[in-house]
């Protein structure tokens, strides 16, 4: 039997590259999307791209963009995909105030793009949307599943809202098989040092070694629903083995705020975050979801799926991991 094939888009990202590692493991030809930049920025895929047994054999990446859908529907006939994760975009929410319109573009409207290309498709495939919590915005209840209102509150949850509406159309006007993965955080060693759990994680690894003196943050107060990105995308892939699509809540369930992420990472090196920790009004954000901590009981039933790695353990293995790296 030949093997699988997927096609990811955002291949080069924290979750691409865990999805990469495990469809390899699972025995799939993995093919992504990357995009030309000025430094080459493969670095989370690198260890596999220069695996000969893997680089050229089982991993192929192909130059593209998420705005260039010529060339991704000549990527979908070349290929041939059996399955697709679409993970690509612009993914902070922070930054979607400043760069709202390159924000939607990527994220909503090239959303429809691929979705119209999979209308073409002769072969079945099967699509899976990196759908976010932050569709949910200020929910009027806690916690959140697939049936609460969807109440974005940044440029960046009102463009996922739009591609996740998108997607459930799309499955239900033309049959396919598409999936919202609607994620909470999830964090680990690969997270872009930008989003506050790395930043707090290297602060807390550089301080302990006298390579940095303090850290300066936003809001402290706020509460996130922070899971274990690896554990994440094993619930991606069991979605697209479903016998039908459908949409599911990926979340821990536990909300924890920016002050307990802060003192279980400094912990861990044995200092007290009060004493480094310095505030920085251009951290904070025009407005903030509320109370966004997720249901994943539908996924627990239906796809057997729940993380086991809780804020605590994953503040300690970020800060493990950024101690572990060479100091620069
Ligand atoms: P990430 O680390 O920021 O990776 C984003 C990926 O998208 C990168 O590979 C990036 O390529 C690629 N990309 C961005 N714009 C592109 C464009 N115009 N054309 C082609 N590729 C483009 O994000 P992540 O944490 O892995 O998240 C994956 C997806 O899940 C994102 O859509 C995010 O919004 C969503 N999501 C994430 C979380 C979370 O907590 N991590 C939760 C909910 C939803 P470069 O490497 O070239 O920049
Ligand atoms: N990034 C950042 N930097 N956030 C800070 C800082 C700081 O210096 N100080 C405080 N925060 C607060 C933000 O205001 C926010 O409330 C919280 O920390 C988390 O911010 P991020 O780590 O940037 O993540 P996010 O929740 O906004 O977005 C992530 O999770 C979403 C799912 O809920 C991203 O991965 C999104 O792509 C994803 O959809």
């Amino acid at each position: 039997m030949p093997s699988p094939t997927a096609f990811i888009t955002g291949i080069t990202g924290q979750d691409g590259s865990y999805l990469t590692e495990l469809l390899l493991n699972r025995g799939y030809v993995v093919h992504g999307l990357v995009r030309r930049a000025s430094l080459f920025n493969r670095s989370r895929i690198e260890h596999l791209r220069l695996d000969p047994a893997i680089g050229g054999k089982k991993l192929f990446l192909h130059y593209g963009d998420l705005n260039d859908t010529t060339s991704l529907r000549r990527l979908f006939r070349t290929l041939q995909p059996t399955e697709v994760y679409h993970l690509a975009g612009q993914s902070h929410v922070g930054l979607s105030f400043e760069i709202p319109e390159a924000t939607c573009q990527e994220i909503a409207n090239a959303t429809l793009g691929l979705l119209e290309i999979l209308r073409d498709q002769e072969q079945p495939v099967r699509f899976y949307h990196a759908s976010s919590s932050e569709i949910f915005g200020a929910p009027l209840s806690a916690p959140q599943n697939e049936d609460s209102a969807l109440r974005p509150a940044s440029p960046y949850g009102c463009a996922k809202a739009f591609a996740t509406n998108l997607c459930r159309v799309y499955r239900e006007a033309y049959g396919l098989f598409v999936c919202n993965g609607i994620a909470y955080n999830h964090e680990s060693p690969r997270r872009g040092e930008n989003f506050v759990t790395r930043k707090i994680s290297l602060a807390a690894a550089r301080i302990s070694r006298g390579q940095q003196t303090e850290l300066s943050l936003g809001n402290l107060d706020a509460q996130r629903d922070w899971g274990y990105a690896p554990e994440y995308v094993e619930a991606m892939w069991r979605m697209l083995q479903q016998p039908s699509a459908d949409d599911y809540v990926l979340a821990t369930g536990e909300s924890h705020t920016i002050g307990d992420f802060l003192a279980a990472a400094f912990g861990t090196v044995g200092l007290e975050w009060q004493k480094y920790v310095r505030f920085e009004s251009r951290f904070v954000r025009p407005t903030e979801p509320v109370r966004l901590v997720g249901d994943a009981a539908k996924a627990r039933a239906k796809l057997d799926w729940a993380p086991t790695t809780k804020m605590a353990a994953l503040a300690r293995l970020m800060v493990a991991a950024d101690l572990a790296e060479p100091a620069s």
